[in-house]
């Protein structure tokens, strides 16, 4: 016998970790919990508390408490009783509360590993050397952005007291990704963990008070979707976070809809894991290992659907069907095991009957022949192939330890398929061709993209999805932004009632013939309105000035097809967008004064206040031409050999219900970041005065913006945001007006999880620089892709 056979021959024994210091502190709580609130425990709610099991034998670990309203109200007013003071702290000092927080956490790492790996059943080596370490680097990390706040973010100021829902299959991590920022940037917070796992947040919530955490800052109420429910509800909550499933993540979207609370959701995916020709297979096949079987594969970005090209599939999943053999299921607490138990029964079940049905629906399954344990909530390591892409287990988000395998042929080919689901959270891309994975990367709509690795993540590093895997960023420099909000925008004022545009506004109004009736602009030509409608526009004194046509939901549609139509504008250069917005300027420019008159005859404004709007608006143009080759990202450097980069890509296709007043700076300061950051636009006029927006038509004529970039459609500005924001091939709205065009953009843009922009009736001072443009509209306009680049070996 050589070296080499005992390598083949060896099996592990068992290498058990001790529970003795988890079992103790529970004990010591005599495995009942309250809430923490206000800095310290409630009593505990032994008529209304729930089970906490352990998943891989069933045994019980504790009775937690049930949130209710009592609670949760108890909960949110402590948050709000202690912001002002925490966010009035200098970030040095709320710095070194960040720090004790990391500092506190490594030294009980073991014991919150332990209990983790006991409450998740997920293997301890994974709560030792991942979770655990990460959630420190958490703490750390954005223990130097509260140092840094004040210079770097001088701008803004906290959103206030934050509501943050977390998923359990990563109860430590999510509970670190949430509230390090959050307190970071000076808001207090309500967290309500998972009722499969809240265990490590109680245990994190008495260091928290150990490290000398003030009262109020962190509270922590324990329930279900009931509780987490009444925490969305709250008005005393400013923001809400949440990590889960998506039909939670549009539950919550509804219910806040035109609250005013800030909103970002971090929910589901199915992320293609791209293996190309040239790939290598066997640090692929390893990839695959951590893609879908770390975990459980309970991982919102788990690679779940490989896509390997067809000439090397069937050596791939040879190597890949090998290396499953070899993989061991056990009791999360062995040391030497690679997947531990699926959270809870009911969990279980689920993953079961989707395979089934993947099976009857004609689905191959390869399940290795290795030890399973006896009892608890163990799923083998599962491979699907011969999948159909429309099937169930090759477009629903399994949750457990389950890959699809398809085929493709050429790279074309390969980024339909990735590209072909409801959700983007990530992407993985296995190519030696820096060519091939780099232009791969680009085209995968996705949040995060590892080329060559996969489910690497970092507190450096902003995390968080594209369509319906929803929206915001956690990590990095673009995660503060989520917990911030721009100073001057705290400060504005209601939005005075528009005046209605009707002749009895006024009395003794003169009809002037109206010669011609300005059409609607779609796809660089003017086109007359579907309903062949179109509304008289009058002057302050009740005068017809003109006509614009009643753009309806027909024109709308066919404006969003224009729109898809020109998908060429974001893979233009920079360059050249930034120079057809400066021609845009110039062409305004020449045409100042037309533009001013025709403010004045809409509007009644002094002829002093009509050039100033018009020499803000030609302004605005080219602060975004100067933009556009601007607004370029970052390089990260997390800790490997390696950077991620930071990508800001434009949002697709956005409709933009323009605000009442300034009817040429509010339209042009809404389109003008779009267009420079590569988005296509559809954008309602002021609805009282349009003039200024049809009058914008022949400008683009002769300003070379390709057909279709953006498209002008007049009419009932309520009634267009609504078809626009139910419409799924628009990929955000942004409206100005009302609280009511608000509330109904952010209601019905659920379908396909718009990101919307609106300002709950707020009145910007559009002429102010300071709030009418700058990097927050940018910002609004673009979403950052990570794209992961270890390399060496
Ligand atoms: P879930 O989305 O129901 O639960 C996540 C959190 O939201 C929990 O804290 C829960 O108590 C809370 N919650 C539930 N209903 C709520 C409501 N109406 N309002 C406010 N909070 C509410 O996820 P669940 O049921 O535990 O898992 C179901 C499926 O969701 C999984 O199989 C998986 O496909 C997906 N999921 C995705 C996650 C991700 O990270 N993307 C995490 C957890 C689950």
């Amino acid at each position: 016998m050589n070296v080499a056979s005992y390598f083949d021959t060896m099996s592990y024994g068992p290498s058990s970790e001790s529970d003795a210091q988890a079992r103790e502190w529970l004990a010591g709580n005599k495995q009942q919990f309250g809430h923490f609130i206000g800095g310290g425990f409630t009593k505990h709610a032994a008529k209304s508390c729930f089970d906490v099991s352990e998943p891989a034998s069933g045994k019980l670990l504790a009775k937690v408490s049930l949130g209710k309203k009592a609670d949760v109200d108890a909960a949110v007013r402590a948050a709000r009783k202690a912001q002002a003071d925490w966010a009035a702290l200098s970030g040095h000092a709320r710095a070194r509360k960040l720090y004790a927080l990391a500092r506190m956490i490594q030294r009980h790492a073991r014991l919150i590993a332990v209990l983790e790996a006991l409450d998740n059943g997920k293997p301890i080596r994974e709560t030792r050397d991942i979770d655990i370490p990460l959630a420190a680097r958490h703490f750390y990390h954005h223990a130097g952005w509260a140092q840094l706040s004040e210079s770097q973010f001088p701008d803004q100021a906290p959103v206030g007291v934050v509501g943050q829902i977390i998923p359990w299959n990563f109860p430590f991590l999510m509970l670190a990704w949430k509230i390090a920022p959050a307190l970071a940037l000076g808001n207090t917070v309500v967290l309500k963990p998972a009722e499969y796992t809240p265990l490590t947040a109680l245990l994190f919530a008495e260091l928290a008070k150990a490290a000398g955490l003030p009262d109020g800052v962190l509270n922590v109420v324990t329930g279900d979707g009931s509780t987490g429910a009444l925490l969305v509800e709250h008005s005393g909550v400013d923001k809400i976070a949440f990590t889960g499933s998506t039909a939670v993540g549009k539950e919550i979207r509804k219910v806040t809809a035109g609250s005013g609370k800030s909103l970002t959701l971090e929910l589901g995916g199915k992320s293609p894991f791209i293996v190309f020709d040239d790939a290598d297979l066997d640090a692929a096949v390893e990839g695959v290992v951590d893609a879908i079987w770390f975990n459980q594969g309970e991982v919102c970005c788990a690679g779940s659907r490989i896509l390997v090209q067809e000439g090397i599939a069937e050596d791939f999943h040879d190597r890949l069907r090998r290396r499953m053999s070899k993989l061991r299921v056990g009791a999360p607490l062995d040391k030497s095991i690679d997947m531990g138990a699926v959270v809870a029964p009911d969990q279980l079940k689920r993953i079961k009957g989707m395979v089934e049905a993947g099976v009857k629906a004609g689905a191959e399954i390869f399940q290795p022949e290795i030890e399973m344990p006896g009892s608890g909530c163990f799923y083998p390591p599962t491979l699907m192939s011969n999948v159909q892409p429309t099937a169930a287990v090759a477009t629903d988000e399994i949750f457990g330890p389950v890959v699809v395998s398809m085929t493709f042929r050429t790279p074309d080919e390969a980024i339909q398929l990735a590209n072909h689901t409801r959700y983007g959270l990530a992407g993985s891309i296995w190519s030696e061709s820096i060519n091939q994975a780099l232009d791969a990367a680009v085209q995968l709509e996705a949040g995060v993209v590892w080329i060559n690795t996969t489910n690497v993540l970092d507190a450096a590093v902003g995390f968080g999805g594209k369509k319906e895997s929803g929206f915001g960023r956690e990590g990095g420099r673009e995660g503060c932004y989520d917990y911030l909000k721009p100073l001057v925008w705290s400060k504005l004022g209601e939005r005075a009632a528009a005046a209605p545009n009707s002749p009895t506004a006024a009395s003794g109004y003169e009809i002037k013939t109206v010669d011609r009736t300005a059409k609607l602009f779609i796809g660089g030509k003017q086109a007359r309105p579907d309903g062949n409608y179109s509304r008289e526009i009058f002057s302050p004194k009740g005068r017809v000035i003109g006509e614009v046509g009643e753009g309806n939901r027909k024109d709308i549609r066919n404006a969003v097809e224009a729109a898809r139509g020109a998908k060429s504008w974001g893979t233009r250069t920079a360059h050249n967008r930034a120079q057809i917005l400066f021609y845009l300027g110039e062409n305004l420019s020449v045409r100042e004064r037309e533009f001013a008159d025709r403010l004045r005859e809409m509007t009644g404004v002094s002829a002093a206040k009509a050039q100033a709007e018009v020499e803000a608006s030609i302004s605005r143009l080219f602060t975004y031409a100067s933009w556009a080759d601007k607004y370029d990202g970052q390089i990260h450097l997390p800790p490997m050999r390696g950077a991620a980069l930071a990508v800001p890509e434009a949002l697709g296709v956005v409709g933009t219900v323009c605000p009442p007043e300034a009817p040429l700076l509010g339209m042009v300061s809404l389109i003008a970041p779009l267009m420079a950051t590569g988005n296509r636009v559809i954008a309602i006029p002021s609805e009282p005065h349009p003039l200024s927006g049809t009058d914008f038509y022949s400008l683009l004529e002769t300003s070379d913006v390709p057909d279709g970039v953006l498209n002008i459609v007049t009419g009932d500005s309520l009634e267009l945001a609504k078809v626009l924001s139910a419409h799924n091939d628009v990929d955000a709205v942004w409206a100005f007006g009302s609280p009511e065009l608000s509330k109904e953009v952010e209601e019905r843009s659920v379908g396909n999880l718009k990101r919307t922009f609106v300002d709950y009736g707020r009145q910007i001072d559009w002429l102010d620089p300071k709030s009418g443009e700058g990097e927050l509209f940018l910002h609004r306009a673009t979403e950052l892709k990570n794209i992961w680049i270890p390399y060496g070996e």
